[in-house]
């Protein structure tokens, strides 16, 4: 007999699909699609259909699925998607963040040696198994936590040999668990102190040495800058950008999380995501608003560094596609929770239920660029979380506290 490959799970208490949800703008939660007493038909990872459990059942009969009951109520929906982190890194920062916690600044920190070069010297210290191990733990940290789909970025090698390490490491992880990593090659995070030459010699050593071989090694399709007066200026971040994106690189930009330029600079050549805009004033709130480039917050870092949260609220009223990331790094957002904190950001800017779970679904598979999940439909990748509630508003209003109790990878659980 063989072996067959469909499944139905269900009944889900609520099943929230995101079916034609808006991709952009404001949301209410009466905008949400959701079913009752829901069931999920599931072949070779795919979703095949979604209707109401027992209906499924005796419509797929032919199929002949093995049915996988959920007893209890569950609230589901899509495998969260986390767009912007920097799990790969040795190391802490407990002493930064305690110094900043005294009126010490971030980047005041990061001129007295500390900051991400800390990080750097500490990430190239680490072995190879050391660096791996707890970018694993990381990453099924974040898979227990409901994420399926995480983005990770390099940035913490900053020379052509440890960040091919650092995005090595990334690709190996992604292989060993079950949850999807996207590596992202920040190399243009700041100019690493040992390197003999400014800003530009960097980034184009950068373009001519290491973004060949990261094609040339697949280890990442993705780049990213740091666009900040003491990290890359504008025009320097525009060339690099644009000769990266002639060699066939998506790319995203760290944009306005201390002063403005980097957002307007992204939207202009096309990024997929601008990230953190903590910063971001009317001017940049109403561009982001028109354009397709995601506009993707950090309330990860606004809570590690203690600063506002980006203007989440005004940018989805002026029309944005908002996503929402944890940042997760050692740094700026050290806790790596996303739930959590897209729950405080949300109660903080007034966001509804529908505007967070868009942010963490289907609108940062957008600044993923990735078509093929973020909502539960026909052909979409079966990445579903089920929470232990009745009702969907339970889980934000717990703030973090309430965990899945179950995640599927592509139709398994994990
Ligand atoms: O997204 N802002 C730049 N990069 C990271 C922080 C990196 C670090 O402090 O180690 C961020 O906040
Ligand atoms: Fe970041």
């Amino acid at each position: 007999m063989s072996e067959s490959k469909t499944y139905i799970i269900g009944p889900f208490s609520q099943l929230l699909t995101f079916d034609n949800t808006s991709l952009r703008g404001a949301l209410i939660n009466s905008d949400l699609p959701i079913l009752e007493n829901a069931g999920i038909l599931i072949s070779d990872g795919k979703i095949i259909k979604i209707d109401g459990f027992e209906k499924l059942i005796k419509s797929s009969k032919s199929e002949n699925p093995i049915v996988e009951e959920i007893e209890g109520d569950v609230v589901g929906m899509p495998g969260i998607i986390d767009a912007h982190t920097h799990i790969c890194y040795g190391g802490s920062r407990h002493i930064d963040y305690a110094a900043r916690n005294t009126g010490v600044s971030y980047l005041e920190i990061a001129r007295n040696g500390g900051g991400i070069w800390d990080t750097v010297t500490k990430t190239r210290n680490a072995s190879a198994e050391e660096l791996y191990e707890l970018t694993k733990i990381r990453a099924e940290k974040c898979g227990a936590n409901g994420v399926t789909t995480l983005e990770v970025k390099s940035g913490y090698g900053l020379s052509l040999e440890h960040e091919l390490r650092q995005l090595k490491i990334i690709n190996k992880v992604n292989e060993e668990i079950s949850i999807d990593l996207i590596p992202t090659c920040l190399a243009a995070h700041i100019k690493p102190k040992d390197f003999e030459g400014g800003n530009k010699e960097y980034l184009t050593y950068l373009t001519q040495e290491l973004l060949p071989e990261v094609i040339k090694k697949r280890w990442s399709k993705r780049i990213d800058i740091f666009v900040e007066e003491d990290a890359f200026l504008v025009e320097e971040a525009r060339k690099y950008l644009t000769e990266a994106k002639k060699m066939g690189f998506q790319f995203t930009v760290h944009g306005d999380q201390f002063s403005t330029g980097g957002s307007k600079l992204g939207v202009e050549l096309g990024a997929l995501s601008v990230d953190h805009l903590e910063v971001s004033g009317d001017q940049e709130i109403n561009m982001m608003g028109k354009s397709n480039t995601v506009a993707t917050v950090l309330p990860g870092a606004s809570l590690g560094l203690g600063c506002n949260f980006a203007p989440a609220r005004k940018l989805l009223n002026a029309g944005a596609i908002v996503a929402i990331a944890s940042d997760w790094n050692p740094g700026s957002g050290p806790m790596g929770d996303l739930i959590t904190q897209a729950a405080i950001m949300g109660a903080s800017e007034k966001l509804s239920d529908a505007e967070i779970f868009a942010g963490i679904t289907f609108r940062a598979a957008a600044a993923l660029g990735l078509a093929d999940r973020g909502r539960l439909q026909q052909n979409m990748i079966s990445d579903i979380v089920a929470f232990p509630v009745q009702d969907y508003r339970e889980i934000l209003y717990h703030q973090g506290q309430i965990k899945p109790k179950f995640v599927w990878k592509k139709g398994k659980i994990i």
